[in-house]
């Protein structure tokens, strides 16, 4: 399954609306019934309206009705060309992940099908803060 959200998110690049910054970011989000959400980054003019692939790939499920996540990958690069680097996840896309998982929820960061790292949400965003703060 790992190996297939990789190849997901790897694909999901080339949808990318980049014309600014011209890097492009796939991800691919398995769902806890195991489907499988896409997303890519798409820019504004404005530089502030622009969404990363992680919440483009959250709220398609989300506004499908999917609320139980279990693993999300990410790979991000140039255009055209393979990641050089592991894309981690923007802090405005971990504050919204944090929102939607559990503590096992796994975070694929991948240059390739076969090099990747793998986190947890509180490895990324320690001492985050959700909606069990405001309890
Ligand atoms: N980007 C993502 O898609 N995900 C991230 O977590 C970091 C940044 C995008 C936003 C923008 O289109 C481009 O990468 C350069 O910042």
């Amino acid at each position: 399954m790992k190996e297939k959200m990789i190849q997901l998110a790897l694909e999901a690049r080339k949808m990318a609306y980049v014309p600014y910054s011209h890097y492009t970011v796939g991800a691919a989000l398995l769902t806890e019934d195991g489907e499988i959400y896409c997303g890519c980054n798409i820019e504004s003019a404005s530089y502030g309206a622009t969404n990363c692939a992680e919440r483009t790939a959250f709220f398609k499920a989300i506004s499908e009705g999917k609320r139980n996540f279990s693993a999300i990958a990410i790979a991000g690069g140039m255009e055209g060309e393979e990641p050089k680097e592991y894309a981690y996840p923007c802090g405005i896309c971990r504050q919204v992940i944090k929102e939607f998982v559990k503590d096992d929820f796994r975070i694929i960061v991948a240059r390739s099908l076969t090099d990747y790292k793998e986190y947890t949400l509180s490895e990324l965003l320690p001492f985050g803060f959700g909606g069990d703060s405001i309890k």
